[in-house]
């Protein structure tokens, strides 16, 4: 009987523990995937996913989240989602209830989540919001009303403004707070989810690598699965998960599959480079994880694990 494995990046500790609970009972990946990312999009210190995440820039939440199923391919994607918490429960409802669609934006996706009767929440917490008024007191008015924007209409004048504000406070070094979950089923089964709020202070409507299959997620079960965090706009023009997982099946290692797919992704040119990190895992129960900095770590639990165990990731620096 193959033994379960799940891992996860920095944070998905908040969901971890539960989501193998389901996994050692027999329950399957997707199953434990989705209760894992739950519980980290409910974690109301984490301000990068979920309830509490940092907004857009006009100081609305807009959540992005997606599921894969490694032995069809099937995705299911939700992006720019705004007033529900679970975004990770829309894609795998998308997934599982739509199956003609991969991917649901915006309004069209809150419509869906109400025809289902998911519950609406304000997600901006008043912590959440303080640090967006803060951030929006330390940028320089004077560039986004400035001259340079007098001739522009009130909408090109907003996007120039929205522009500006991605650009002056936006964090490039991090933290990211994408959460990736990834688990092995004892059915062998191998499921990919990604959850999170996006790049902090985005344009509105932006839609980041986490709900695109292959940018940000890909599973494939004859050689595995992988997802990313950090700058999507780098892993969405890489199709940086589908690269970790095709370097898998030419046969690298896990972490040197996400090492290479990385110095792919870096030799990209990006005015806004920021961070970009991955983590995959093998049919057989194989993982690791790269990333730009020394320090980081990916989470695993066994089987055998009495609790999350933290593992180094490989650093491009
Ligand atoms: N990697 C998450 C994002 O860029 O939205």
């Amino acid at each position: 009987m193959p033994e379960v494995v799940i891992i996860g990046s920095e944070r998905s500790e908040a969901g971890i523990p539960a989501a193998m609970e389901i996994l050692r009972r027999g329950g399957s990946a997707l199953e434990a995937v989705e209760r894992g990312l739950i519980a980290c999009e409910d974690n109301l210190a984490d301000h990068y996913v979920g309830t509490g995440g940092l907004p857009n820039a006009r100081g609305i939440v807009e959540l992005d989240a997606s599921i894969m199923v490694g032995s069809s391919r099937a995705f299911g994607a939700v992006g720019a989602v705004k007033n529900f918490p679970n975004p990770i429960s829309i894609a795998r409802a998308v997934l599982e209830q739509l199956p003609q669609h991969a991917l649901l934006v915006g309004e069209g996706a809150e419509a869906f989540a109400d025809s289902l009767g998911f519950t609406r929440a304000e997600l901006l917490t008043p912590e959440a919001k303080a640090l967006w008024l803060e951030q929006l007191k330390s940028v320089n008015s004077e560039s986004i009303e400035g001259e340079n924007t007098k001739a522009m209409s009130g909408d090109e004048r907003y996007r120039q403004a929205a522009i500006e504000l991605v650009k002056k406070f936006a964090p490039h070094e991090g933290p990211w707070g994408t959460i990736n979950i990834i688990a092995l089923d004892r059915s062998g089964e191998i499921v990919c989810g990604v959850s999170t709020s996006g790049y902090p202070y985005k344009h509105p409507g932006r839609v980041g690598d986490s709900s695109i299959p292959g940018a940000g997620n890909y599973a494939d079960l004859r050689y595995g699965a992988a997802a990313c965090t950090g700058r999507g706009e780098l892993s969405l023009r890489g199709g940086t998960a589908r690269t970790v997982v095709e370097n898998m099946r030419v046969g690298l290692s896990p972490e040197d599959a996400c090492f290479e797919a990385l110095i792919d992704a870096r030799n990209l040119p990006d005015d806004f480079r920021a961070e970009l990190r991955c983590l995959a895992l093998t049919p057989d129960g194989r993982h690791g994880g790269a990333a730009g900095m020394e320090g980081s770590t990916y989470t695993l639990m066994t089987e055998h694990s009495t609790q999350p165990e933290f593992r180094p990731r490989k650093a491009l620096l």
